[in-house]
């Protein structure tokens, strides 16, 4: 689903060597998912080419709980930045769902190389401007 990875997803050392370049970033937010104290998931946001962004992973053993929507609406109190962009590969409809639950509007198209699928992949860019 999340088509736009890093490049070494199954690589631990590499896991680790960038979530502690993100944790240790002033610019970056990153928040853990917590759910009756176990951990569900993650929650970030960034700066890309001049753009604050946000993105999200939960477990798959916990999709379709709600908890994204949850974490995402309580992450957009802590993240004051407007305009605030997203990004979802377009056949992510869970995701886009998300997004557009939370107030994001869809307001373009664009296409590029996703290593989470080995291939160029059309994506939508979402915008919450309030
Ligand atoms: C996308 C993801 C974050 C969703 O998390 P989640 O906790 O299951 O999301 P929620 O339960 O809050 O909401 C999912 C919504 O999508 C809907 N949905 C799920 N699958 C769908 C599908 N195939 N088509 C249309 N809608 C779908 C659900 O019905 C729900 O909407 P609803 O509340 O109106 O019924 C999760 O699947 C995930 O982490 N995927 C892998 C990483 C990823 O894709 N991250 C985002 C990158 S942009």
């Amino acid at each position: 689903m999340a088509a736009f990875t890093s490049p070494e997803t199954a690589d631990r050392t590499a896991f680790e060597r960038r979530w502690a370049r993100l944790r240790s970033d002033d610019s970056t937010t990153n928040r853990v998912i917590e759910l009756d104290d176990r951990v569900v998931g993650h929650i970030a946001s960034f700066d890309m080419e001049g753009r604050r962004e946000i993105t999200y992973w939960i477990g798959r053993e916990d999709w379709g709980r709600g908890i994204a929507t949850r974490a995402l609406r309580e992450f957009l109190q802590l993240e004051a930045s407007r305009p605030l962009y997203a990004r979802a590969a377009s056949d992510n409809a869970a995701s886009i769902r998300v997004l557009t639950k939370c107030g994001f509007l869809i307001v373009g198209e664009d296409r590029g190389f996703a290593h989470g699928r080995n291939e160029e992949t059309d994506e939508v860019v979402l915008r919450l401007d309030a």
